[in-house]
């Protein structure tokens, strides 16, 4: 019942973080392409510096950007931050649910590092906190002139802790505590700084005070730096349903290639409007692609199958095979699994009877043999000639 309950409170939560984190980034996407798009004229008396007309729904709508701020404040003026609040608490919420509550089967991996569930909790409760102060620091520092060096520097760190959580956690929760990390940075932009400055401003305006200039670049720099940071997080958002990348043994490098590709991606939609030539960025954006599909393409499994000429001269009995996978897959992978914290087969791939495993046939060679991501942490302890034994069998099916 506990699990069962387990199950419905993590729908629920990620059915709430995917809304409100599409409500967050959909409305940020949609006021920078707006503000790429304003047609600007000269500013007119009422302080109007752009306009645009635009048709949606069935409806035409027409849009004013002030330069500074309107003569009189509106009634009603709508912000924009719960969003974002709502996408990090879900987002945090889910990280305890899915991970936190199960962290020997979601997060651990002895073979890489014999962490105790709490010892693995706290590094990765300290990463994402950690990551906020360190690039918060950094842009209040003096780098804030230089936004370029800035950016770079925030780069190498964020691979920096990719590389080193890649060797505390299994690749996947290594990725989503990246994500999480960028995610919480981005959120504490919104919450510390770009809300204070809308905030100063407006009670700038009410006061009618000069406002203070300082606080507006910096918090435009901030939503620049949010700007940037969404296509690496939406990238890791899904990364969980892509073994080859955080499955990969250079999983961090293959992260910092994606999320290079994505700054490249939005730095072109950011310049487009510029009518300036940048198609040489998609270009180089597709070299990189492909270079890292070639990086991460599964090793080409002959290889292994030189571990004993004598092995593959004879045929694997399938009963072998099934016994390997009923002893270390089917305790979860199973309509009713008996591994603890399980109340279903995991993604509905149940491997118990002939006809499940081959139809399996090529995902148990991905998960099992070419990415190692199953079990999970190695859990039910499977054993080198166990993956050998499997390997065999699989190649002998495929008629190799
Ligand atoms: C401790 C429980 C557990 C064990 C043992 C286990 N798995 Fe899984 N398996 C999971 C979970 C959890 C997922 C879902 C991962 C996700 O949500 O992406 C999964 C997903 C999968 C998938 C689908 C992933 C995909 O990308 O297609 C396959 C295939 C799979 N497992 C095969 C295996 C094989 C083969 C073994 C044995 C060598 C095995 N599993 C052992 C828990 C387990």
């Amino acid at each position: 019942m506990l699990n069962y309950t387990h199950e419905w409170v993590n729908l629920l939560i990620r059915w709430l973080h995917i809304t409100s984190g599409i409500a967050w980034i959909g409305a940020s996407f949609y006021f920078n392409w707006l503000e790429n798009h304003l047609e600007r004229g000269k500013t007119d008396r009422s302080g109007v510096g752009g306009t645009l007309w635009a048709i949606h729904g069935g409806g035409f709508y027409f849009l004013k950007k002030y330069e500074v701020a309107p003569p009189e404040l509106p009634e009603s003026l709508h912000w924009f931050k719960w969003e974002a609040y709502w996408t990090w608490i879900s987002g945090f919420a889910l990280l305890v649910v899915a991970y936190y509550l199960n962290a020997r089967t979601m997060m651990i991996d002895p073979e890489l590092a014999a962490l105790s569930q709490t010892t693995a909790i706290v590094i990765a409760i300290t990463s994402i906190f950690g990551a906020w102060f360190v690039y918060d620091g950094l842009a209040r520092s003096s780098l804030e002139r230089y936004p370029r060096i800035l950016g770079l520097l925030l780069f190498v760190l964020f691979v920096l802790l990719s590389w080193g959580l890649s060797h505390c956690f299994n690749g996947r929760s290594a990725y989503i505590h990246v994500g999480a990390a960028i995610g919480t940075c981005m959120v504490g932009n919104v919450f510390r700084i770009i809300i204070p400055a809308q905030r100063a401003l407006v009670d700038a305006m009410v006061q009618k005070k000069p406002r203070d200039a300082a606080l507006g670049r910096k918090a435009l720099m901030r939503s620049r730096h949010n700007n940037y940071m969404t296509l690496p997080l939406l990238f890791i958002m899904i990364s969980n349903h892509f073994p080859h990348t955080y499955g990969h043994a250079l999983n961090w490098l293959i992260l910092a290639g994606i999320s290079a590709v994505g700054i490249m991606v939005r730095y072109y939609f950011n310049i487009r409007h510029l009518q300036r030539s940048s198609v040489w960025l998609i270009a180089l954006c597709s070299i990189i692609m492909i270079g890292i599909a070639l990086m991460s393409a599964p090793a080409r499994v002959e290889s292994i199958s030189d571990f004993s000429q004598a092995a593959t001269s004879h045929k694997i009995p399938f009963h072998q095979v099934q016994g390997i996978i009923l002893r270390r897959c089917a305790v979860c992978h199973a309509q009713i699994p008996t591994q603890a914290g399980f109340i279903s087969p995991p993604l509905g791939v149940r491997l118990e009877t002939e006809a499940h495993i081959r139809m399996h046939i090529n995902d148990i060679s991905r998960v099992a043999i070419q990415t190692r991501i199953m079990p999970p942490g190695n859990l039910t302890g499977m054993t080198e000639e166990e993956r050998r034994m499997l390997t065999l069998w699989i190649e002998q099916q495929r008629g190799r």
